[in-house]
């Protein structure tokens, strides 16, 4: 039996400092710095507020993730850090500091991709069979992918203009809920009347697996305007119902794509067929429950990793690290910081990009 890899993973694309240390397929560590509040007044991540922040913390970050797995540096085969895409200040912040841990121990560096650290999660969670599908979606990534190797991706659709995440916290702010604005969404909801204000579905009449949510966005500020003319306010049962009907708009059109995502998958004949989902969204219920049926009624096996494992991380950054490895793969010094780093390279460009930097 070969010996399991341990590795350092290091991520700092975004908003999160993240540092976690995975034994094969066991996560021996994950330590998250999440910089929210840093940013919250501004309404979006600031660039460089975000890279200064992953300075000061990504040492720290290190520290605890090796003391946490009750290792040291020399107790690792490697160490893998995000390369992109994501913002480049924070992106380089993480490459430059593994560099300085690699030329210090002469470790193998290993260069990932984000989003394929987010691809690779179900199989450090579920080990399950290439290939399988994927859907991404979260504050900053919308994208269907079909994962056929560590290494071989194919993009089959995605958002054209915002992340669903990114909808649910504008229309949160729209409706004067809470940040982040999925979870207040969600609980308000509980009490709404969906059907009450007519929403449209961008999209969903087109076909494909595109899919577009700025519109939803546009038409939730245009009907809170119009109650807010009416009776200068909203109560809090305008604010249940408008959430409720906005949940159902988005819930309806990722229900509705990743039916389609899933006769594209088909045409593979997997021989296991498998769904997985990942993000902050993916936390939400209504949404959730509608993919598990979904995939229930296609005999198809439904995989949500525990959220943890599915906002961004750096247990996920090893782990697709340890699969590089493992195919004999690794990076010299020359590695650079990607600001953007598509992982279908044959898919045509996104057009959007989120308030957490390149959809990529
Ligand atoms: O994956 P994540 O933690 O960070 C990135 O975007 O990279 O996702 C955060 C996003 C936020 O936009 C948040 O509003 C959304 O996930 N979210 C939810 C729920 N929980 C978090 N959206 C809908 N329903 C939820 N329960
Ligand atoms: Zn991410």
């Amino acid at each position: 039996m070969t010996k399991s890899l341990t590795l350092l993973g290091i991520e700092s694309s975004c908003d999160d400092t993240a540092a976690a240390v995975v034994r094969g397929s066991k996560v021996l560590s994950s330590v998250v710095y999440g910089q929210t509040a840093l940013h919250a007044v501004f309404g979006g991540v600031v660039p460089e507020i975000a890279a200064r922040a992953h300075v000061e913390k990504i040492d720290h970050c290190i520290e605890e993730a090796l003391r946490t797995a009750n290792l040291s540096l020399t107790d690792l085969d490697g160490i893998a850090v995000t390369a992109g895409p994501g913002l480049i200040g924070g992106v380089l912040s993480g490459v430059m500091c593994a560099k300085g841990l690699v030329a210090a121990t002469g470790l193998p560096l290993v260069g990932v991709n984000h989003l394929a650290g987010h691809a690779l999660t179900p199989r450090l969670t579920d080990r399950i069979p290439y290939p399988y599908l994927m859907l991404l979606v979260s504050g900053g990534h919308c994208q269907f992918l079909i994962v056929e190797a560590h290494d071989v991706y194919s993009r089959i659709g995605g958002t054209i203009d915002d992340a669903p995440g990114e909808a649910f916290d504008k229309t949160a702010r729209i409706l004067g809920l809470p940040q982040p604005g999925g979870p207040s969404i969600e609980q308000i909801a509980l009490g709404g009347d969906a059907k009450r204000f007519v929403l449209p579905r961008p999209l969903l009449n087109q076909p494909g697996c595109d899919m577009s949510f700025s519109g939803l966005k546009t038409a939730m500020l245009r009907a809170r305007d119009s109650i807010v003319a009416e009776k200068s306010g909203l109560t809090g049962q305008d604010q249940a119902d408008l959430s409720a009907g906005f949940q159902a708009a988005v819930t309806d059109i990722l229900i509705e794509k990743t039916q389609r995502a899933l006769q594209v998958y088909f045409k593979m004949q997997p021989a296991q067929p498998s769904f997985a989902v990942a993000g902050g969204v993916a936390a939400n219920t209504a949404i959730r429950d509608g993919l598990m049926e979904l995939c229930a009624n296609n005999a198809t096996a439904f995989i949500a990793p525990p959220l943890n494992l599915c906002t961004d991380n750096a247990a996920m950054i090893a782990y697709a690290g340890i699969e590089r490895m493992m195919h004999g793969e690794s990076d010299g010094l020359t590695l650079s910081a990607r600001p953007r780093w598509p992982l279908d390279d044959r898919a045509a460009p996104m057009l959007g990009s989120g308030k957490k930097g390149a959809k990529a």
